[in-house]
């Protein structure tokens, strides 16, 4: 049976309070999707909404820890130890087009380190949360990473760089590279949820650039304690800060890395 500390219990308390805000709000953008206007501002608000939620519930019981959000940014607290990572809404394009695969991610960093880290997807209900030292869990399952040490055995996950980023040919080149030695490669399109796929065993690695870290912080807890590797696609960089990220499971990481580094740099 997993337990959960109070630093867990109050991270899952206001996600779950958030997470009733975005399900009354997507139940809402699924009509919207006809409408001549589009449900684009009404997501940014459903966003800023989930965000109030977070900052509120997290505010009242932790008022002195500093917060990192997506919204709004980086609001200072007396404490300089800790501080939140936010991403109220993981997955917003998803949301904005009604498709059911989005998150909530809530992260805690002690002194620079990532101690713990909650992702909920609330259309299953999957709440995966870590604490460091602690292990990984998926609802009240201990979770693992994978077991797979053959690429061609396995899947991995990415995110596709959008209009307007300037990174395309590179990761063209990654895609390439990865997709011609494994099972597959999947883009969900919520990085947060990837990782948390990653510690769960459902995809062997991810990697993805233009990231920051209120997407990755959580997932990267999750990831360490379920007993996978995370570092930077060029490698030892520590990923919590830098915007982009690689990790797999433990046969698998330095395949990875050695795969999609080398295809990164091709083009240099
Ligand atoms: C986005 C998602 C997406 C990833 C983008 C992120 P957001 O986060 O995680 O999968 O490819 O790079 O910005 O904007 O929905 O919180």
């Amino acid at each position: 049976m997993a337990v959960r500390s109070a630093l867990i219990n109050v991270m899952i308390g206001a996600v779950r309070k958030a997470a009733r805000a975005l399900i009354r709000d997507f139940g809402e953008v699924q009509h919207l999707q006809v409408s001549k206007k589009g449900p684009a501002d009404f997501v940014s608000a459903a966003d800023r909404h989930a965000e109030d939620i977070l900052y509120n519930e997290l505010r009242k019981v932790r008022p002195a820890y500093g917060l990192l959000m997506e919204e709004r940014g980086v609001v200072e607290g007396t404490d300089t130890s800790n501080r939140w990572l936010i991403d109220p809404l993981d997955g917003t394009t998803n949301f904005l087009h009604g498709l059911p695969h989005f998150a909530i991610s809530v992260a805690l960093e002690r002194d620079g380190n990532l101690i713990a880290g909650v992702v909920y997807e609330p259309i299953h209900d999957e709440m995966f949360w870590a604490e460091k030292g602690g292990g990984a869990y998926l609802n009240d399952r201990r979770i693992r990473v994978s077991a797979r040490r053959q690429m061609d055995e396995s899947i991995f996950a990415t995110g596709i760089p959008l209009k307007g980023k300037s990174d395309h040919g590179v990761f063209l080149r990654q895609l390439g590279a990865v997709m011609s030695v494994s099972a597959g490669v999947r883009r969900f399109g919520a990085a947060a949820l990837d990782l948390a796929y990653v510690a769960a065993g459902r995809y062997d690695g991810f990697w993805e650039s233009g990231l920051h870290p209120w997407d990755v912080g959580a997932g990267i807890v999750l990831i360490r304690e379920a007993g996978g590797y995370v570092t930077g696609i060029g490698g030892g960089r520590d990923p919590q800060l830098g915007s982009d990220i690689l990790a797999a499971n433990d046969h698998l990481h330095r395949d990875l890395l050695s795969i999609v580094g080398t295809a990164t740099d091709d083009g240099a």
